[in-house]
């Protein structure tokens, strides 16, 4: 499988793809969506801003074809991507797709049958019959060529080699030179799909190697194939960004600190960087939430947050959570992390798209709690966490987002909504769509500031515990004064006309209110301040300078 046209005519094509096949080559032919980096930011050809808003969509294990397609219309699917908001898939693939012919020349059919999976074929012929006779390799551009007539972008992640459940440290697929990542062959897979999606107008980047990791890892080899890797995949396809991977399952890129990477290109590099809340063991449910958003956070700046100052796009390319609810350190996790993917603004692609797997580590049919979607695939499952994907969709920054002077935005990691006023007799302060954030005037470098919305030029006051903060034209008294406290840097305290210290929190009808600080770094891990957490997001997007009234009561009907 050298070309794209070895592929087609290496194998004997059925009438009923034949249509398929004409439509690739045609959507092949188009301009490519050329992406490129300026500094930290992943900009288009005119040089503004494309933000990486992207959902996981795993086409690597055993049956080797994209998961749900038993369940749903591809078309549906992908149409269903973009109304939640995503730009783009992360669509993995495990190396021996491109390598070993004896799985990439195997039809879908011939794949689910010889795993004995006949309902999941089933759903398949039922849902997407077009795809049955295709080859896995086939099947696999055609899930890229769909995605691309809805203009979702691809990033190609080569997951693993040997099509399975992915990854642990002695899987045989973790690092170069284990028992089935052979180098070589490697680099050779990389070659072949990068050149058959040269010039595919959609495919935007490849990720050379998910999660490198296991006792064989280290720095010296790190440099020398991924740096070899890369020059492949630029030489047989220009276009694409090529995204690396650091060691220890991705966690780990603090290296490039110490050794730049050499490439022979300029302008393609980008750096992966997964952050789940096991990433840290069970620290997030058994230590102070606030403690431990610290000591993680300051952890990644050395593990790789340090990319950005130096000038690098760092793209968080797995993350996610049980969107059942019901896993504390996961649910600690989620507001630290939203905070900080809000605050700095990064890349990402959420782990994952999949409600369910065909097979999975043995399984048929398996749930999967990560899913942004449902068991079915019909619908959201759960429409907070979307939510809160959602408000970080948009860019807050960059080249091209600068509409306006830098103001900031007040957003509530727990819920994904921002603090927006309404424009009643006597405004008011709720949480809504981050879409409609106001902008608010807040200087960061001193010790406490007023709370200023830049549009009315009205302050935030504090009123009284559990009272609703309002909007003073006098921006003098103490409780206008606001103070960022915690580890965190997500606590707004001020204090009453009694000098009672009270910290912005959220109450009834979603409205914003004071309340007393909760366990402001004492500690307690029982305590879980995360209600009280407003990050002030630094932003230059333009605003709506009439406020949202009319969305007020949807908003309401949406929390309550
Ligand atoms: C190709 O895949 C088959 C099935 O997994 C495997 O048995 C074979 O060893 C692979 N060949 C190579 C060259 O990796
Ligand atoms: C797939 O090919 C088989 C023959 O192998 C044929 O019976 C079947 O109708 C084809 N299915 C579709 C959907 O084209
Ligand atoms: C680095 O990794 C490679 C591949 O696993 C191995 O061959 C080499 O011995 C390792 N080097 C060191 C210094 O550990
Ligand atoms: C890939 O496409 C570019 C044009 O975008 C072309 O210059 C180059 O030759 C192609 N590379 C290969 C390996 O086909
Ligand atoms: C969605 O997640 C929230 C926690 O963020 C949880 O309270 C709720 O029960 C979940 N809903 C569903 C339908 O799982
Ligand atoms: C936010 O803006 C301030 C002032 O321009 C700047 O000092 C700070 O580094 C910015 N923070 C982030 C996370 O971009």
């Amino acid at each position: 499988m050298n070309t794209k046209t070895n592929i087609f005519v290496s194998h004997p094509l059925l009438l009923s793809s034949l249509q398929l096949i004409i439509l690739m080559m045609f959507v092949t032919q188009t301009q490519p969506m050329r992406l490129h980096t300026d500094s930290r930011w992943i900009v288009d050809e005119s040089g503004n801003r494309v933000k990486l808003a992207c959902v996981n969509w795993p086409s690597h294990l055993q049956p080797v074809l994209a998961e749900g397609l038993n369940k749903r219309p591809l078309d549906d699917i992908a149409k269903e991507i973009v109304e939640m908001g995503f730009n783009c898939v992360r669509l993995t693939w495990p190396l021996y797709l491109a390598i070993n012919d004896s799985i990439s020349s195997l039809t879908v059919q011939q794949s689910f049958h010889n795993l004995g999976l006949s309902d999941s074929l089933a759903g398949i012929v039922l849902n997407n019959p077009s795809i049955t006779n295709l080859t896995l390799i086939q099947a696999y551009q055609w899930v890229v060529m769909k995605l691309g007539e809805n203009n979702v972008m691809v990033i190609l992640d080569n997951h693993l080699s040997v099509p399975g459940w992915c990854c642990s440290g002695s899987d045989g697929n973790g690092f170069f030179g284990d028992e089935f990542f052979d180098p070589e062959q490697w680099l050779e897979g990389l070659a072949k799909m990068a050149t058959l999606f040269n010039n595919t107008q959609n495919v935007v980047g490849m990720s050379l190697r998910n999660e490198l990791r296991g006792p064989g890892q280290n720095v010296t080899t790190w440099y020398k194939y991924m740096q070899e890797g890369a020059e492949r995949v630029h030489s047989s396809n220009p276009n694409v960004l090529t995204i690396l991977s650091g060691l220890s399952f991705d966690n780990d890129l603090g290296f490039i600190g110490n050794r730049p990477v050499s490439l022979t290109y300029n302008g393609k590099l980008v750096f992966e960087l997964h952050w789940y809340g096991f990433s840290d063991g069970s620290a997030w449910a058994s230590g102070n939430p606030s403690q431990v958003c610290r000591n993680v956070v300051n952890s990644l700046k050395g593990r790789a947050l340090f990319l950005l100052s130096h000038g690098w796009p760092l793209f968080v390319s797995e993350f996610g959570i049980d969107e059942r609810g019901s896993n504390e350190n996961d649910n600690r996790y989620s507001n630290c992390m939203f905070g900080l993917m809000a605050e700095l603004d990064l890349d990402w692609a959420v782990w994952g798209l999949q409600g369910s797997y065909y097979l999975r580590q043995g399984t048929v049919e398996l749930d999967e709690t990560f899913g942004v979607l449902s068991f079915d695939w019909s619908r959201a499952r759960n429409k907070t966490f979307l939510q809160r994907l959602q408000a970080i969709q948009p860019p807050f920054q960059g080249p091209g987002v600068s509409k306006v002077s830098p103001y900031d935005i007040m957003f509530h990691p727990l819920t994904g909504l921002c603090v927006i006023t309404t424009n009643e007799a006597q405004p008011q302060l709720v949480l809504g769509s981050c879409l409609d954030a106001e902008a608010w005037g807040y200087d960061k470098s001193q010790q406490t500031s007023t709370l200023t919305s830049i549009k009315t030029d009205l302050c935030v006051e504090a009123q009284g515990l559990g009272e609703p903060v309002t909007l003073s034209k006098v921006c003098s008294s103490p409780s206008v004064s606001w103070e960022i406290i915690s580890v965190t840097r997500m606590q707004l305290s001020s204090r009453l006309a009694d000098s009672t210290a009270v910290c912005l929190d959220v109450g009834a009808g979603a409205a914003i209110v004071t309340k007393p600080c909760e366990c402001p770094d004492d500690g307690d891990h029982t305590c879980d301040p995360a209600g009280q957490w407003f990050k002030m997001v630094n932003s230059t997007r333009s605003y709506k300078s009439a406020s949202v009234f009319s969305r007020r009561e949807e908003i309401l009907q949406e929390l309550m």
